[in-house]
């Protein structure tokens, strides 16, 4: 059952036509349970390349590998009838030229079914979001904070405040202009995303953007509070799996050590009642 409308699962251009409206509700998701949970909720569900720190313990989403998203996004696949699939492009698969990114966007979306594939860039991935939209791959853009830039950018700092304000405005107009369907903007001032919503024509997904912009996303694991590593200012806890789950071991730990676990009605009867 959906709750956002349309039986068919969700395409780019039904996400692109909700500019404006109601905001689109976006989750990632690394798993087929997880996208289950969050299929009917969403509109969009992303394979993010956060899947390196929040599932595989990486120190940064820099080694996350073609082969992790593709698994991943074969798991979530199975998972999701409703929103729309985008896979996030691990670093390394895309930068060097149109053409490589065409190879590896095309084989993210050949194996896994995602509908779009996600990159991050503004001004200087144009031409490579033009090439591949040209060539029936559809891209949303993520422009801001761009974790895989981490080691140039000095860390994961608030994007677009003084002089880089105009650098990130151009930035959202130039992938707008190449062609993708929407842009993630994450950790922008709140004013700016606004600014940049009210200016193109595609929808803007925010994460950590304020309230203003056409959707919003959050990784699923942080919302959930099970990811507890760290918590940028701009994740909110909407759960304490983390601390459940926790719990939950404590107890089975107890049972085991007092022989409470496995009780009778978990155990099998030598010999089945005639
Ligand atoms: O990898 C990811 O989860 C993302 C979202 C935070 C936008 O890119
Ligand atoms: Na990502």
């Amino acid at each position: 059952m959906s709750v956002t409308g349309t039986t068919r699962q969700k395409m780019p251009a039904d996400i692109l036509a909700m500019k404006g409206g109601a905001p689109i509700v976006c989750l990632t998701a690394y798993t087929t349970p997880i996208a289950k949970l969050v299929d009917s909720h969403c509109d969009l569900v992303l394979v993010g390349d956060s899947v390196g720190m929040v599932l595989h313990g990486l120190p940064s989403t820099l080694g996350v590998t073609m082969e992790m998203m593709i698994l991943h996004g074969q798991a979530v696949a199975r998972g999701l009838s409703n929103a729309l699939m985008v896979i996030d492009m691990p670093f390394g698969s895309y930068e060097e030229s149109p053409a490589q990114a065409f190879r590896n966007a095309s084989r993210l979306m050949a194996e896994t079914g995602a509908g779009a594939v996600k990159l991050e860039g503004g001004a200087h991935m144009a031409e490579t979001i033009a090439f591949l939209t040209a060539r029936g791959i559809p891209v949303q853009a993520h422009i801001g904070l761009t974790p895989q830039s981490v080691n140039t950018l000095g860390g994961y700092k608030v994007q677009g405040r003084g002089d880089s304000r105009a650098r990130l405005v151009k930035d959202a107009k130039a992938v707008a202009d190449a062609g993708a369907f929407s842009v993630v903007l994450e950790k922008v001032p709140q004013g700016l995303a606004d600014e940049i919503t009210a200016m193109v024509a595609i929808p803007t997904v925010g994460i950590g953007a304020g309230a203003g912009c056409d959707g919003q996303v959050l990784v699923v694991d942080d919302m959930l509070g099970l990811f507890t590593d760290f918590k940028p200012k701009f994740v909110k806890r909407f759960g304490q799996l983390g601390q459940e789950a926790e719990a939950a071991v404590a107890d089975y730990a107890a049972e085991v050590r007092d022989r409470s676990f496995p009780a009778a009605e978990h155990s099998f009867a030598d010999e089945v009642k005639k």
